[in-house]
């Protein structure tokens, strides 16, 4: 029965809209770029990196992610970076990917837009060229840094604005609230970009409420502790607020202990519009199929449950209306 729920989910095109571009980073490209370049990494083997994605909470996967990015550093890494995951995409039926890139951690290093874009943009290409593969970037803001670089870094984007859909807003949540980025986002909206937070994944439902009241976000990346708030989840359902939800990572981060805790067939059965993401897929173990497997292993979830995830990852894409229901048409 589950192997039977396995097959039919991986057959299904499905859309992914949280997804960080430095998180599908494998430590096989990671090696080679680090040799590359010649940049001391603290691992002797493929191996050993592996065994160092041991993570007790948010920060301690941020910091070897921030580590990891470091070997990126021309525009043919980004290519590389860009163009395996939309590989993946293709491999598991991920038919439109909503793809996040975390400029800051270049940036900060030297590395611009006009390195990173250009490869990203290339790999994109491509693979729509070669088969069909539709995806759109999200520009997400480290939220440890100031207001002043993140509005830096919005103006540095300003010749690669239509390369770009919406903004987000990612890195460590606690102690940094969406409040924090209130004109940031404001700017954003008025240069015509969508916006999305993380909010709810380590942080409290105030974080959520802030980022749908303050930054106007279209969608909250995580948002699973809203289950604790009755009055926040009233709201979401009635806007019909998105939630990309990413089971492996939220046990990876130990946001819940174990599978079979996750709050996912809550969420749905509250009417929420949730959706399944593989969030940092080389870091937290698989990819988006391997996220649906997991919540068949470990919960359950039955088929209507699952082609609701399939079809809200449509419904609460930015893709065009008409492109929305020609897939939607398409999931039975
Ligand atoms: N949360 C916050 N920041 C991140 C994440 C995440 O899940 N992944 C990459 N940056
Ligand atoms: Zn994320």
């Amino acid at each position: 029965m589950k192997n039977e729920l396995k097959t039919w989910v991986s057959g299904l095109p499905k859309a992914e809209l949280h997804l960080h571009i430095e998180g599908s980073l494998e430590p096989e490209l990671m090696m080679s770029l680090a040799n590359k370049h010649g940049v001391e990494l603290p691992y002797s083997s493929i191996e050993e990196v592996r065994a160092a994605y041991d993570f007790h909470n948010l920060q301690s996967f941020l910091d070897l992610y921030y580590l990891g990015a470091s070997v990126l550093r021309v525009e043919d890494d980004f290519y590389q970076l860009m163009f395996a995951y939309l590989t993946k995409c293709r491999a598991d039926n991920v038919v439109h990917a909503e793809i996040m890139f975390d400029p800051q951690t270049h940036t900060a290093r030297g590395i611009g837009f006009e390195v990173f874009m250009p490869g990203f943009a290339r790999a994109m290409k491509q693979a729509e060229n070669e088969w069909g593969q539709s995806s759109l970037l999200i520009m997400s803001f480290l939220r440890h840094l100031s207001e002043e670089s993140a509005l830096q870094t919005l103006d540095d984007a300003r010749h690669y604005l239509a390369m770009i859909t919406a903004v987000g807003l990612d890195s460590a949540e606690l102690g940094n609230p969406p409040e924090k980025f209130e004109r940031v986002f404001a700017k954003a909206k008025s240069y015509g970009l969508k916006r999305v937070a993380h909010a709810g994944e380590e942080g409290p439902p105030e974080y959520i409420w802030g980022a749908t009241k303050v930054l106007d976000v279209h969608r909250i990346d995580h948002g699973v502790r809203s289950i604790e708030d009755p009055d926040l989840i009233k709201h979401l359902v009635e806007k019909q607020i998105p939630l990309t939800v990413c089971p492996l990572s939220n046990t990876k981060l130990k946001v819940f202990k174990h599978m079979q805790e996750h709050n996912i067939i809550q969420l749905l059965e509250h009417g929420l519009l949730a959706t399944i993401n593989a969030d940092d897929p080389s870091y937290f173990g698989g990819y988006l199929n391997d996220n649906y497997f997991a919540l068949i292993d470990h919960l359950p979830i039955t088929k209507p449950h699952l082609l609701q995830l399939v079809q809200n990852s449509f419904s609460a894409s930015f893709l065009p209306e008409e492109v929305k229901q020609d897939w939607l048409a398409k999931i039975v």
